[in-house]
């Protein structure tokens, strides 16, 4: 342990880092350990360049940028309709198909205390959204009588109240076999000045990193071998807080098969130029998403010919991935982007810093920052009714009244 503490000194000092020692000798035996582990799995030379990074261009600039094509399904006619529908349903009464939701996230804007998916919508019966989603899967058990998998990627924060929430709940009858857990990685949260946070308890200030780190998650916790051990071709990845996520679509996995496409994103007609929602695009000519909060206004206002919205196929963080497209992602860290958020420390003095406005910065990677290294993908647009109820904020747009109304107006109750 001594050695331990020498050797995090150092790298401590060499980075200017040293304040996350000073309480150290408060901690219990068992916490100076656990801080030590954590500082010296920090990779602080990419923390250092993240932080210098912070104040530099956008992301988006010196790219092209240009509107992507997608095929609408609204447009096609019933055979192609059919001949997709066919084949999708092929493939999941193949058992070839496997599903994983996103519900790493902290749901700090919904203002719910827990896991986002532990969330009650408030329609009778009130289910989680945990349970909206996997009955889902219970209608595919029924209708072709296959277990579809189920994987749930969490976050160091959220893993044990997710596993507890499914255990106490009996799996809302799922086969809990079919079920898996995985954690998405972490990163640590930096002042204004780049100095790394420290928690209450005197350890490191970590936040989850992003969905993006999804895939780095599935390699590094055998999700990728266990996908291909059961000889799964298709894989959907979806957010737990869409309670409309439509993770089992027909025509979307037979359009992917049909044209050969390794991977499809749903999108949906982004609803005004301010609506908060990513839109896919072309990055220097290979399939992206600009998010919204790195879209000029400008771009979104930007419109066609026919008066639509040049940047408008909102992404809805539905994607389906053929094996080989995750296999070709592969586990190599995505580029990070920074949110400057409100969280509470204990700054260099030891004070507990409870902050009313945003006062440090948090590193997220992008679920679609992987698109670009997609050879073939696939954009297809849905209907916002039939595939968008999202569960963001504790009122107003994207609510849980919002989702209500559109769940209800959907499933006919
Ligand atoms: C997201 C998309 C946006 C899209 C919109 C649609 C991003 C960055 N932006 O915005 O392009 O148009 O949804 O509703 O995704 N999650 C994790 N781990 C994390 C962070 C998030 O699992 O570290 C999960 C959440 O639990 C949720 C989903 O990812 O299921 C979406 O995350 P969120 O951060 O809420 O994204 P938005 O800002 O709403």
């Amino acid at each position: 342990m001594e050695e331990k503490y020498l050797e995090a000194k150092r790298t401590l000092q060499e980075y200017n880092q040293e304040h996350l020692l000073n309480f150290y000798e408060n901690l219990t035996e068992e916490k100076k350990e656990e801080l030590l582990r954590e500082i010296l799995s920090i990779d602080f030379k990419q923390l250092e360049n993240l932080y210098k990074g912070i104040n530099s261009t956008k992301i988006t600039s010196g790219q092209k940028i240009e509107p992507i094509e997608y095929v609408d399904e609204a447009k096609l006619t019933e055979e192609q309709k059919q001949n997709y529908v066919q084949k999708g349903k092929e493939v999941l009464k193949s058992g070839k198909y496997a599903v994983i939701t996103m519900a790493g996230g902290q749901g700090t804007r919904l203002g719910h205390n827990g896991p986002k998916g532990t969330f009650k919508l408030g329609i009778n019966p009130d289910k989680s959204l945990f349970e909206i989603l996997c009955d889902k899967l219970k209608k595919l058990q029924i209708e072709y009588n296959v277990i579809t998998p189920w994987y749930i990627m969490t976050s160091k924060e959220n893993n044990n109240d997710t596993v507890k929430f499914f255990e106490e709940n009996n799996y809302f009858g799922y086969p809990k076999e079919a079920v898996k857990f995985f954690k998405q990685g972490e990163i640590p949260m930096i002042d204004k000045n780049g100095k790394i946070l420290l928690t209450e308890e005197g350890l490191i200030k970590e936040a989850a990193d992003g969905h993006g780190g999804i895939f780095e998650a599935m390699f590094k916790n055998n999700v990728v071998e266990d996908l291909k051990t059961k000889n799964i071709e298709w894989i959907f990845i979806g957010p737990i807080d869409n309670p409309l996520v439509q993770m089992t679509d027909e025509l979307m996995i037979g359009y992917s098969v049909s044209e050969g496409v390794l991977a499809t994103g749903k999108s949906i007609v982004k609803a005004n130029p301010k609506e908060k929602v990513g839109v896919f695009c072309k990055r220097d000519g290979r399939p992206s998403v600009v998010e919204y909060t790195e879209i000029s206004e400008e771009m979104a206002e930007e419109t066609d010919e026919n008066g639509e919205l040049k940047f408008g196929e909102s992404h809805i963080n539905c994607n389906l991935f053929n094996i080989k497209a995750i296999e070709k992602i592969g586990n190599d860290k995505l580029p990070y982007h920074t949110a400057f958020k409100k969280a509470t420390y204990i700054d260099t003095e030891g004070n507990t810093i409870k902050p009313t406005e945003p006062n440090c910065y948090k590193f997220e990677s992008f679920i679609f920052d992987a698109f670009e290294k997609i050879d073939r993908m696939g954009i297809l647009r849905g209907s916002r009714e039939n595939e968008f109820a999202p569960v963001k904020n504790a009122e107003g747009v994207d609510s849980p009244e919002t989702a209500r109304e559109l769940y209800k107006k959907y499933y006919n109750i």
